[in-house]
């Protein structure tokens, strides 16, 4: 018997493929809409190859990613309809495109990163965000990846964050908006703006008007690296400072205390890893994806309270999600 972890990590490749096809063809949808089906059911409905749709489906039930529901037949386990439903809250299709498509690509960079270092390897890259932001469709593609991880993630963070007192929050690398838009709907009276890249703003501007905020939102254009902050009294880093180095972490944390009201908060909202780095897995994983996708890496939550502390913040909390993102907030006094 191959011992559990190593067949996880032999076949998981396998389970990740038909995982992201049954997305991709809706065969997730059609169990959701009209219950268990046998493989030849699924097939003739969706237009499908009943044969090699009989083995992806029998690959995701040993997996565990779909139950027997008896004479044949297929189903989604108990629990996991707003993780595969596409109209779903927790939905993560985007997400496993991402990591078939974008990021298994970018892990093959790993090799030269052990035998030359990454920093020789990525001298001849382009920097991570120019890579992205290449044309309107992979802008588009990440963006729509961002907000399925975040939006749904957002509504709890935003309720972590205890934002009553805030007037104007500035959401620093705010993409779209996942965590803006649910801020605003959360509290009416406030009002946000999104610092980012130019490519970013059709995109921001979409979902503003999707939710009726075209008159509480902004969007400023900026490269966080050269331009200041617009001023607020409260600093969102979503998903942002997993992106970059500690010393970059201490530049950004550092201009917006520059840009903090006295009296305001600088809410970090990400993976934390275990004091002890004993886990999550999420961490690890995206630890080593960040090491190849960016510059930045993941960490524990007083990491992050000794770069908010090296900035200027103090009065650091640390208010843990039931998902995969947590707040670690603090305040500029
Ligand atoms: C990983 S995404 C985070 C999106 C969002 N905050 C969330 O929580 O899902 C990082 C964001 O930082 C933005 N960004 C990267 N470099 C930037 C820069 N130099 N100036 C401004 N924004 C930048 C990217 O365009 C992207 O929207």
């Amino acid at each position: 018997m191959i011992p559990p972890p190593l067949e996880n990590a032999l076949y998981g490749i396998h389970a990740t493929h038909a995982l992201r096809l049954a997305d991709r063809h809706g065969v997730f949808t059609h169990l959701l809409r009209h219950g268990p089906a046998t493989a030849p059911a699924a097939a003739a409905e969706l237009g499908l190859d009943a044969e090699t749709l009989e083995r992806l489906m029998l690959l995701l039930k040993v997996s565990g990613l779909l139950a027997d529901a008896g004479g044949g037949r297929y189903e989604l386990p108990a629990g996991t309809a707003d993780f595969l439903a596409p109209d779903g809250p927790r939905y993560l299709g985007g997400f496993v495109e991402h990591l078939v498509t974008d990021a298994s690509r970018q892990l093959e960079l790993l090799d030269g990163y052990l035998t030359h270092g990454k920093d020789a390897v990525d001298a001849d890259l382009p920097d991570a965000f120019a890579r992205i932001h290449r044309d309107g469709a992979s802008t588009e593609r990440f963006l729509a990846a961002m907000w399925q991880l975040s939006h749904h993630a957002s509504d709890r963070l935003a309720e972590l964050a205890d934002l009553g007192t805030v007037t104007r929050l500035v959401d620093v690398g705010g993409a779209n908006g996942p965590f803006a838009v649910a801020a605003l709907r959360r509290h009416p009276a406030l009002r946000a703006t999104v610092f980012d890249l130019p490519e970013v703003e059709p995109f921001l501007k979409a979902k503003r008007s999707e939710h009726g905020l075209d008159d509480r939102l902004d969007f400023r254009a900026g490269d966080f690296f050269r331009d200041e902050l617009p001023p607020g009294d409260c600093f969102a880093f979503g998903y942002v400072l997993s992106d970059w180095s500690d010393a970059t972490c201490l530049d950004l944390l550092r201009s917006a205390h520059r840009a903090c009201a006295p009296g305001g908060r600088v809410l970090v909202m990400d993976r934390l890893f275990d004091e002890d780095r004993d886990g999550p897995l999420g961490a690890a994983v995206m630890n080593l994806s960040m090491h190849v996708e960016t510059q930045g890496r993941h960490r524990s939550a007083r990491e992050y309270a000794g770069l908010l502390e090296a900035a200027g913040f103090t009065a650091c909390e640390v208010r843990r999600s039931d998902g995969d993102k947590h707040l670690v907030t603090a305040r500029r006094s």
